[in-house]
Parts: C-alpha cells; sequence; structure tokens
C-alpha cells in the first residue's frame, strides 16, 4: 500500500506535524486593540479539530501602526499574550500544530476592514500615519508614506524579534514572517516600491538587506528547537519588478539565515497587476524554488481537491500545501480528503459516530 504523502508525517526541527494541510494565514478582521476573542477561538479551533497539520494564524502586527485594519490581531504587548496562548492551547490539544505570522503592513496599514471596502481610513476615522520603504503610495487613492530612515527600521526589526518572543510565551510552536503581498517587508524587495538611495535600495543585495535583517533578529529570538517560515511573492506579475529569479536567490539566502519554509505566494504589491488565475497556479514557483535552492516549500493558490494536493506533495512541488477559502467553506477538509485518499486518520473523539 502506497500511503498518500499529503497524510504523511512531517518534522521540521523539534516539531512533528501530523500531516502536509496546513491553514493558510488569513485576516478575521475581528480583533480590538490588537486582542484575539472569541471569534477566533471557534474559527482557529474549528480548523484544528477539522484535521490539520498546523493552524497558521492570520497576520499579527508587530506594532499598531503596522496594522492593515483597525481589526487586525496584535503582538506589541504582553497584554496580547493570554487572548492568544488560549487560541494555542485549545489548538494543540486537537493534534495541530499551533503557528502565527508576524507581519507589518507598511504602505498598505490603516485601512478599513474589506467589509466596509477597505479604503484607507482618513484620521478623522480613526486613520494613522503610515510608513514605507520610499515615499511612494500603494494607489492613487493612498496616501504616501513616509519612508523609514536606518533608527525606523532597526526599531521594526527588534519589533518582530520581541514580537516573536511573546509568541514563544502564548504556546506557539511556528513563527511565519510576512513578506508578501505588498506589505513592508516585500515593498523593500520589489525595486518597485524601492527607490532607496540608501544600503537598503538599488541592488538585489541591498534590497534584500532589511528583510534579511528581519529573520535574522526573528530567528535569534526563536529558539533552535523551532521553526520560521517565511512568506514571499515569488512575483509582482509586473515588467521591472521583483520575480522568480530573485526569489530563488532570496531563498537561498532565507536558507543560509535558518529559515525553514518558503510559504511561496505571489502578487499584491501592486493593486492593478492580474495573476492569470487557475487551480494551482503559483505552484511552480514553490517547484521552482524548492528545484533550485534545496529549502522546503509550501504551496499556496487555489489548491482545493484532494487529489490535486496529493498530487502537489508527490511531485515533489512542495512539502506542504497551504488552504485558504477552501478551508473556510469546509473546516473538516481534511477528514474528508484522507477519506477521499484511502488514508485513515483520527476523528475528533465527540464525532467519531459521524464518520463513514
Ligand atoms: C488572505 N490571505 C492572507 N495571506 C497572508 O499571508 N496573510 C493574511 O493574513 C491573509 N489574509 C487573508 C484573508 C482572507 C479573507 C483571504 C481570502 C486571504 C491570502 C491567503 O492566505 C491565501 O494565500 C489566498 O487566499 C490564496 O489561497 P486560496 O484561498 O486560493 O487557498
Amino acid at each position: 500500500v502506497i500511503r498518500p504523502r499529503l497524510f504523511s508525517r512531517l518534522a521540521l526541527r523539534g516539531v512533528e506535524f501530523r500531516n502536509r494541510v496546513f491553514l493558510s494565514p488569513m485576516c478575521q478582521y475581528a480583533a480590538r486593540d490588537g486582542y484575539a476573542g472569541d471569534w477566533h477561538l471557534v474559527h482557529y479551533g474549528a480548523r484544528a479539530a477539522g484535521g490539520v497539520g498546523l493552524v497558521l494564524l492570520e497576520a499579527t502586527a508587530v506594532a499598531p501602526e503596522g496594522r492593515i485594519s483597525p481589526a487586525d490581531l496584535g503582538l506589541w504587548s504582553d497584554d496580547h499574550i493570554p487572548s492568544l496562548r488560549r487560541l494555542a492551547d485549545f489548538i494543540q490539544a486537537q493534534g495541530a500544530v499551533a503557528g502565527i505570522q508576524l507581519a507589518h503592513a507598511g504602505r498598505k496599514a490603516s485601512c478599513d476592514v474589506p467589509a466596509n471596502g477597505g479604503k484607507p481610513l482618513p484620521p478623522e476615522r480613526g486613520g494613522w500615519p503610515i510608513f514605507g520603504a520610499s515615499a511612494l503610495p500603494f494607489s492613487s487613492v493612498h496616501p504616501t508614506p513616509r519612508e523609514l530612515d536606518e533608527k525606523a527600521l532597526a526599531d521594526i526589526a527588534e519589533d518582530f524579534a520581541r514580537a516573536a518572543e511573546r509568541a514563544l510565551a502564548a504556546g506557539f510552536k511556528v513563527v511565519e514572517i510576512h513578506a508578501a503581498h505588498g506589505y513592508l517587508l516585500h515593498s523593500f524587495l520589489s525595486p518597485l516600491s524601492n527607490q532607496r538611495n540608501d544600503r537598503y535600495g538599488g541592488s538585489f543585495e541591498n534590497r534584500v538587506r532589511f528583510p534579511l535583517d528581519v529573520v535574522a533578529a526573528v530567528r535569534d529570538a526563536w529558539p533552535e528547537h523551532l521553526p520560521l517560515f517565511v512568506r514571499i511573492s515569488a512575483t509582482d506579475w509586473a515588467e521591472g519588478g521583483w520575480d522568480l529569479d530573485q526569489s530563488i536567490r532570496f531563498g537561498d539566502q532565507l536558507k543560509d539565515f535558518g529559515v525553514d519554509l518558503v510559504d511561496v505566494s505571489s502578487g499584491g504589491l501592486l493593486p492593478d497587476a492580474v495573476p492569470p488565475l487557475a487551480p494551482g497556479y503559483q505552484v511552480p514557483f514553490a517547484q521552482a524554488i524548492r528545484a533550485r535552492t534545496d529549502i522546503a516549500t509550501g504551496a499556496v493558490g487555489l489548491i482545493t481537491e484532494p487529489q490535486q494536493a496529493e498530487a502537489v506533495i508527490t511531485s515533489g512541488s512542495a512539502d506542504v500545501v497551504f488552504l485558504g477559502r477552501e478551508l473556510l467553506r469546509n473546516p473538516h477538509w481534511p477528514l474528508h480528503a484522507a477519506a477521499a485518499l484511502g488514508e485513515e486518520v483520527d476523528w475528533p473523539t465527540p464525532y467519531i459516530r459521524a464518520r463513514g
């Protein structure tokens, strides 16, 4: 009997995942002042009970001004730890690993929640000053960010490291640094958003410098026995932007900096870039980075079918799949996928009589 690889265990450093179906980080826009509440417990708890290997919490701001919206989760204060510890404990009691994505939204910060249109918030509606790699706005309706100076960059790297320490105190076993989707770290990587003249802009080496400063600070603060992930956008889908070749070079560097897995997404830097959406459309990027750098990768984006997810793993395109919207539609996707692939997995004890 050939065991489906999707439901084979995976070890990264000292952490073992029961399978390779991971919950992709997805903002719930349900926090107040950064605190997790009942919605987060029920939402993330349900996906843990539904059988994923890793529950990766949404973009969680390392500083208040780094929130996309006022309803983002935060870890800029020790006060946030208990509300997140409740989640991590429950997730891990269900047999999933608990992880958290640490983020700074940069020039895409200070927006209304998507349910209200997601537009930049003016100061009179609670908006705040925004910062970026360069003084270039995300779009014509976004305000111009202030260019961060070197002292501010050092402070933000420190914010990421302190947030990682708080994630550890809250019981998380995986930290993912958000360096994708046009947020602060991605805005340093791409020549379209980074037009600095100092040692943080210009050449490839200069553009990766600040993201690598953050990775180094987090790796230093995050225990040796726990894995560190980085999410990147493998391409800006735009001429003259960040692309797959640069992602491969960056992947090599991330491996040298002690990153265990690159979570390979794309886009988000420009409001009008159009990705060629199709099932598994970002998988080839995960495959190329894995083949060319020897770092573990995660594939994400329009992965919805058990056989499709299985093929991503068995073809060697990626080590894990991240599912986003499909796990919003169906929190028990892993239980059904295992059955479809002929694999025996544990169901939550209270649900055993529902098992076919
Ligand atoms: C997202 N996505 C996302 N990505 C990320 O890195 N951090 C985040 O906090 C969020 N937030 C978020 C919220 C919502 C409501 C959606 C739908 C998406 C992107 C997400 O993780 C995933 O990469 C994409 O949704 C593509 O995968 P699927 O949904 O096609 O499986």
